[in-house]
């Protein structure tokens, strides 16, 4: 995710495209740049780091013109260094392009253009626009045509903002991500969310896919790929500025849950493929790629521990022999690690002290490193010798929330690449990544439902909170508590369901609900294990299909689509979000920012 601005009218852009990528700063923030042209050639200031570092650095006097763009980036391909910063060049700097999106096609339009001599200078998908431009404009098209000709090549997801030296005029295009055109009394503004030109006006067009956009600083030209012209209408936007970062949400916390669907497709985007239905291909793994691992050990914490047991359990239940630690207990209790040992690290932030500090000491005794992270260029991601993006775009709100999910299906998709690597027993899985791509639509019909709300407040005051799974439901259960006890400040456990009745059934009475995980797998079990708690008075919360036997059984159920077993925990998940936010609204706590912890914990 990352965030475009672009500004035409009669006014000096600089101070307009900076102020919008401030704004912009909650969709990526580790590069940025901004383009400028006046009639004398595109002026260029771009370099890795925050906005507030570029703006120290923006002499303004060079950067003056009317007509500019500009980015704040989220890396997908190419760590945040200053040549893969935006805005991407021609070889002859007379184009100019910011990007937000994957260009899935890269590679083989990159290819073609260096055949054809254009030399390269960042890792970006996105460089391959501006030389695309470049080409049709040296074959003889005008800067429009060269444009549409260029967006026409691509494949993947793209909101596209593009300028031509000399040329007061910018183009742009939409196809999967979001981009808007602002409309004031001095110009227009591109920007890929309202809040970045709010301050300035709350006149504003959506544009929708397949849309490209000619703005000059006397008119805005809505047509299609082909130039036919669309009617699109201006409309006014009721947003505070100040609340403008999260949308139509009270929280990011609760945004970012319901990004989820957003986040899972990106993750998956280009990854599950092949001429079989449910092939996985990631990037940097083909065929052979674990051959002679012999074990495989992960490391993490909190949350990210659970996606972690999540992975090795689905790993464990198909032969692979796997084992998850706590980060910090990693260096008093891992098992031998040796050269034929993968050790997968999962951190969100990719700098966590407590997962650095075990893959050092996994990486002392000659283990080989893999990273799950969501943070380009971050310490884990540099210490391991692979990488896995999970592309989840930033996460602002303490608790992490679309980061599990993104990494538990990077997890499973990884799962798949060792399994057949090392003749694991699930030889086929086509029914789990069927579903799998149609994940991020069964997210978005739970985030509809509103029974979790309902839950929250019905059960609000309790004693405590039990939440109890088994197989992959069990690090479902670990997460829901986690994230009750961490945003409510109530006082919430995970169990795995058979453990109720070796010692916490003593603390069941009918001020502890008990919220009953079902995967599909083993349900019998983890129903009888929450009837010998309702028994004891509490009441139970059924979490799966409707149609369910435990449904006519519990106190009350919150509903899931019925998916493979590996997934359903997933689903299970998002309901235990909505529940936790709910509980932690009504009671009034601050949300996004709970007290005592922090987004990245960079201490031991
Ligand atoms: C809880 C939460 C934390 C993190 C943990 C690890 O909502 O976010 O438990 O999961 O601090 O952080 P990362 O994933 O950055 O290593």
């Amino acid at each position: 995710m990352c965030g475009i601005i672009g500004r035409v009218g009669t006014d000096e852009a600089i101070d307009t495209l900076l102020t919008g990528l401030e704004n912009l700063e909650y969709r990526g923030y580790d590069s940025a740049g901004v383009a400028v042209q006046n009639g004398s050639g595109i002026k260029i200031q771009k370099q890795s780091g925050k906005v507030a570092e570029l703006k120290q650095a923006i002499d303004s006097d060079l950067l003056s013109g009317e007509v500019g763009i500009g980015h704040t980036r989220w890396s997908t391909h190419g760590p945040p260094t200053d040549e893969n910063a935006h805005p991407h060049t021609d070889s002859t700097r007379d184009v100019a392009v910011v990007h937000n999106g994957i260009i899935e096609n890269y590679a083989t339009l990159k290819s073609s253009l260096q055949e054809l001599g254009h030399e390269f200078e960042s890792d970006t998908d996105t460089e391959v626009i501006p030389h695309l431009i470049q080409y049709y404009l040296d074959e003889g098209a005008s800067a429009e045509t060269a444009f549409r000709r260029a967006i026409d090549d691509l494949e993947g997801s793209y909101a596209v903002a593009a300028m031509v030296a000399n040329e007061h005029v910018l183009y742009a295009a939409r196809q999967g991500s979001p981009l808007v055109v602002g409309l004031d009394d001095d110009g227009f503004f591109l920007a890929s969310d309202v809040p970045a030109f709010l301050e300035y006006t709350d006149d504003v067009v959506y544009l929708e896919d397949g849309d490209v956009v000619v703005v000059r600083p006397d008119g805005v030209e809505f047509t299609t790929l082909e130039g036919h012209a669309i009617d699109r209408q201006p409309e006014t936007v009721a947003w505070d500025p100040e609340q403008a970062g999260k949308g139509e949400y009270d929280h990011f916390m609760l945004k970012e849950i319901h990004e989820q669907p957003t986040s899972l497709a990106q993750a998956i985007e280009g990854r599950i493929q092949g001429d079989e239905p449910g092939e996985v291909a990631l990037e940097s793994f083909p065929p052979g790629a674990f051959d002679g691992i012999e074990r495989i050990q992960f490391v993490a914490c909190g949350t990210s521990y659970h996606a972690a047991l999540y992975g090795s359990i689905a790993m464990n239940q198909c032969g692979i022999q796997t084992s998850a630690h706590l980060a910090n207990e990693y260096g008093v209790s891992a098992p031998p690690v040796d050269e034929n040992t993968l050790v997968i690290a999962v951190t969100q932030s990719g700098e966590t002290a407590d997962t650095l500090n075990a893959m050092r000491r996994a990486e002392a005794d000659g283990a080989r490193l893999l990273t799950v992270t969501n943070v380009v260029g971050s310490t884990a991601a540099r210490l391991a010798d692979d990488v896995l993006l999970i592309r989840a775009g930033p996460e602002i709100g303490v608790a992490a929330t679309k980061t599990f999910s993104s990494q538990a299906v990077m997890l499973l998709l990884l799962a798949q690449c060792i399994i057949d690597d090392l003749d694991g027993t699930c030889e086929d899985r086509r029914a789990l990544y069927n579903d799998l791509s149609g994940l991020p639509d069964t997210f978005s019909s739970i985030l509809e439902d509103g029974t979790a709300k309902a839950l929250a407040e019905q059960y609000l005051g309790a004693e405590s909170y039990f939440f109890i799974g088994r197989g992959l439901g069990f690090p479902v259960a670990l997460e829901g508590a986690l994230k009750f006890k961490e945003i409510t400040y109530e006082h919430a456990e995970g169990f795995a369901s058979g453990e109720l009745k070796h010692g916490p059934l003593a603390l069941v009475t009918p001020e502890t609900p008990v919220f009953a995980i079902f995967t599909g797998d083993e349900d019998e079990k983890v129903l009888n294990n929450a009837e010998e708690a309702q028994t004891r008075g509490a009441p139970l919360v059924a979490v799966c299909p409707a149609g369910h036997r435990a449904v006519d059984i519990a106190d009350a159920h919150l509903d899931i689509p019925a998916v493979d077993p590996d997934l359903a925990g997933l689903l299970a998940n998002v309901q235990l979000q909505l529940l936790s936010y709910h509980a932690a609204d009504a009671l009034g706590r601050p949300i996004d920012k709970p007290r005592n912890l922090a987004k990245s914990v960079t201490v031991e």
